[in-house]
């Protein structure tokens, strides 16, 4: 067959000025309604494993998922993800039944992607489908939590999804606009008592009242990049803000926890109290020690253990955020090994705290730049 190169040429420049002027009259339907194409929706779906599959590729998986944050995953799920994929006992709602892509039942669904690539669908979302990306980029963990959720997910009962999302409250006030109903968003993962429903949820009782709310603030400007707790913090109205941080500040401090090994509580107990000069790590007492000092400075007495390791590592990889007095503690925490890192969290999971020197009786360079050999 002879192949006119001119006609084909003439043809291949004319067509992007006909796709352009095809759509100029409106010749392609935009409507949800009549769904795609068979062939579109194949191509879609294709090219969306495809890319997902390749970009997973690049994902480094954590050796075991954080199955102690999963039911704050599940809190974050029943607010920024059952809306659309619904959840155990709560079918999707017929408003999203309309939607093109249809957001998928991901109990169904989470057994064909590997975790690798659940985290890249969940981290970055999907374009062209409305499944966004996660609401913070800097928190690779909380996305960990997620995939570790959805792993579950296949399996839950609605009962056991009910208590892992909402606890005592029971369920999820969409606009929160009354106190007790902000005050029932609090506890779904704080618990009434505010001691935290899991090991990945700080104790916010007895807490600094000052510290809870520019927490909030901080939360709610991104000023502290957090996925579930900005997502929160903008749900509910800000005149509730210091109503709550005086309740939660309020509530008994909690009893120090005593699983931790003593080898590792007394490790991080001699660090936490001297410090150590010749790596540059003030005592972290001088600042976290007793009750009355610096209302900016939280207390850890008590706080679980994951959770005080992961704020540590977030400070040292320079993505913790803070309220304002966050250079202090990137500065504290740049020196610290894994190692450090795990018995000072052992050491103020368990600790019930002296009352160490007070901020003003330390000196400001002495706090920054403690004195090793070399300098004497
Ligand atoms: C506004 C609606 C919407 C929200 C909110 C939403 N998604 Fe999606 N999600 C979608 C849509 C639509 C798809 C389908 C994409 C496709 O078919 O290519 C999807 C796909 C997915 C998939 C891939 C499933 C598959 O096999 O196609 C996962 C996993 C997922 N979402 C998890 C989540 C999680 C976790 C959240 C909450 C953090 C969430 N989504 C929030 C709309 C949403
Ligand atoms: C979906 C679960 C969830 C809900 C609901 C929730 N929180 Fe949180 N909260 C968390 C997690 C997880 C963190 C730790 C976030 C991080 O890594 O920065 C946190 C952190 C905080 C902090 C910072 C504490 C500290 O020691 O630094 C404050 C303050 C706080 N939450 C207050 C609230 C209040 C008030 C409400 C109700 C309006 C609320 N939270 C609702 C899970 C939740
Ligand atoms: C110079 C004072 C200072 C010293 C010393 C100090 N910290 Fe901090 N730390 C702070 C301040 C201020 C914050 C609050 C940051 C913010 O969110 O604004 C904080 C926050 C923290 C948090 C997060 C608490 C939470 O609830 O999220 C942890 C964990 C922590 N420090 C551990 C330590 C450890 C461990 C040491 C010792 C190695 C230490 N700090 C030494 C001032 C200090």
């Amino acid at each position: 067959m002879h192949v006119d190169w001119k006609h084909v040429a003439v043809a291949l420049a004319i067509l992007p000025f006909a796709v352009v002027f095809a759509a100029w009259i409106g010749f392609f339907n935009v409507g949800a309604s009549s769904g795609h194409w068979k062939i579109t929706d194949w191509f879609l779906h294709f090219a969306m494993r495809s890319a997902v599959r390749t970009y997973a590729l690049a994902v480094d998986t954590p050796p075991e998922l954080p199955s102690h944050a999963v039911q704050t995953a599940a809190g974050h799920y029943a607010r920024g993800c059952a809306i659309c994929h619904g959840a155990p006992g709560e079918p999707r709602s017929p408003a999203v039944l309309r939607m093109l892509p249809l957001p998928p039942d991901l109990a169904e669904r989470v057994d064909s992607w590997s975790d690798a690539e659940l985290f890249r669908i969940v981290k970055h979302g999907v374009r062209f489908t409305g499944m966004p990306a996660w609401p913070s980029e800097r928190r690779d963990d909380e996305v960990w939590a997620m995939v570790s959720f959805l792993r579950r997910l296949p399996a839950l009962s609605a009962e056991a999804y009910r208590d892992l999302a909402y606890g005592q409250a029971g369920s999820l006030v969409d606009r929160p606009l009354t106190f007790q109903q902000a005050l029932a968003e609090c506890t779904r993962c704080h618990g009434v008592d505010g001691r935290g429903r899991s090991t990945a949820t700080p104790v916010i009782a007895s807490q600094k009242e000052s510290y809870l709310l520019r927490s909030l603030e901080a939360y709610a400007e991104d000023r502290r990049p957090s996925g579930v707790m900005g997502v929160v913090a903008r749900a509910v109205d800000r005149r509730h803000w210091q109503d709550l941080a005086a309740h939660f500040a309020a509530l008994p401090r909690p009893q120090g926890r005593e699983d931790a090994e003593a080898a590792l509580v007394e490790a991080g107990e001699k660090l936490a109290a001297e410090g150590d000069p010749l790596r540059h790590i003030p005592a972290c007492l001088v600042c976290h020690g007793s009750q009355d000092r610096n209302p900016a400075f939280p207390s850890l007495a008590g706080q679980p253990a994951p959770y005080v390791e992961q704020q540590l590592r977030l400070f040292r990889d320079g993505l913790r955020g803070d309220t304002g007095y966050g250079r202090l503690m990137r500065e504290v925490a740049r020196p610290l090994s894994d190692n450090d890192i795990a018995t000072l969290a052992a050491y103020f999971a368990t600790a019930e705290l002296p009352q160490a020197r007070s901020i003003e009786s330390a000196r400001d360079d002495e706090i920054y730049h403690p004195r090793g050999p070399s300098d004497r």
